[in-house]
């Protein structure tokens, strides 16, 4: 059967991540967390006290970070790196705080996007990340583009961090998703963009499960179309 890659890019929190896992387990895809990724090794550099204006340093660090997404029972994926889980470590706000800065880094991009480029190669992928459709797979054969209200996006990651057991002020939730929304979207690296070719979703009044149902549609119909071309 013919396989399609399915790029989710847009703002943080807008359910991009749950979204894609769910509409990955229904066409029985592979779902990318290239935002975990991203994470992993801002852990990683925190840990080892990288300095981020050291390029030297930052690539050195970069050889000696092995990022992997392993199966759980459930089906879901956790993320290792250097082979330990940091699932919930990489959750965490301190991580989030930093993420924005490191994952701005052209060195660090260069290598995650060689990374996802290998993940996605034989197809029936689902990534999600905010490069993903511009940058990673330009030739996606479904591409979307996520927002939604700021204030719900921080109710949401804040009921998401209390989930895992991180008690956080909501102010403080909000502060970092427009942080991270500026810092993204005019990095001078592959910055957040909403490409020509993606079509637009609107989450603020959406339920997770209107999400994975819309993009599953909208996913039937490119596979439809591209076996009837076949
Ligand atoms: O999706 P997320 O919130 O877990 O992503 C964390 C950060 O990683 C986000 O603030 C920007 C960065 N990121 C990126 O620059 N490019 C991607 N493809 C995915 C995430």
């Amino acid at each position: 059967m013919h396989k399609i890659i399915i790029a989710i890019d847009g703002y943080s929190s807008c359910g991009k991540s749950t979204t894609a896992r769910g509409v990955a387990s229904r066409l029985g895809y592979t779902y990318i967390d290239s935002g975990a990724m991203y994470r992993a090794v801002t852990l990683y550099f925190h840990e080892k006290h990288i300095s981020l204006s050291n390029e030297k340093e930052v690539l050195q660090a970069l050889e000696n970070i092995q990022i992997e997404f392993r199966p759980k029972e459930n089906g879901d994926c956790d993320t290792y790196l250097n082979g330990l889980n940091v699932e919930n470590e990489i959750r965490k706000l301190y991580v989030a705080n930093k993420v924005s800065e490191v994952s701005a880094l052209a060195p660090v991009r260069h290598e995650m996007v060689a990374q996802q480029r290998k993940m996605g190669k034989s197809k029936a992928v689902v990534m999600d990340g905010r490069d993903i459709g511009s940058v990673v797979f330009p030739d996606a054969e479904l591409k979307l583009f996520m927002t939604a209200d700021p204030l719900v996006r921080a109710q949401r990651r804040q009921a998401e961090l209390l989930d895992k057991g991180n008690v956080m002020d909501f102010e403080e939730v909000l502060a970092n998703l427009k942080k991270r929304d500026q810092i993204d979207t005019t990095r001078k690296e592959s910055p957040l963009i909403q490409t020509e070719d993606a079509e637009i979703i609107d989450t603020t009044h959406m339920t997770l499960d209107e999400q994975i149902e819309m993009v599953c549609i909208m996913a039937d119909m490119v596979l439809s179309s591209s076996a009837q071309k076949a």
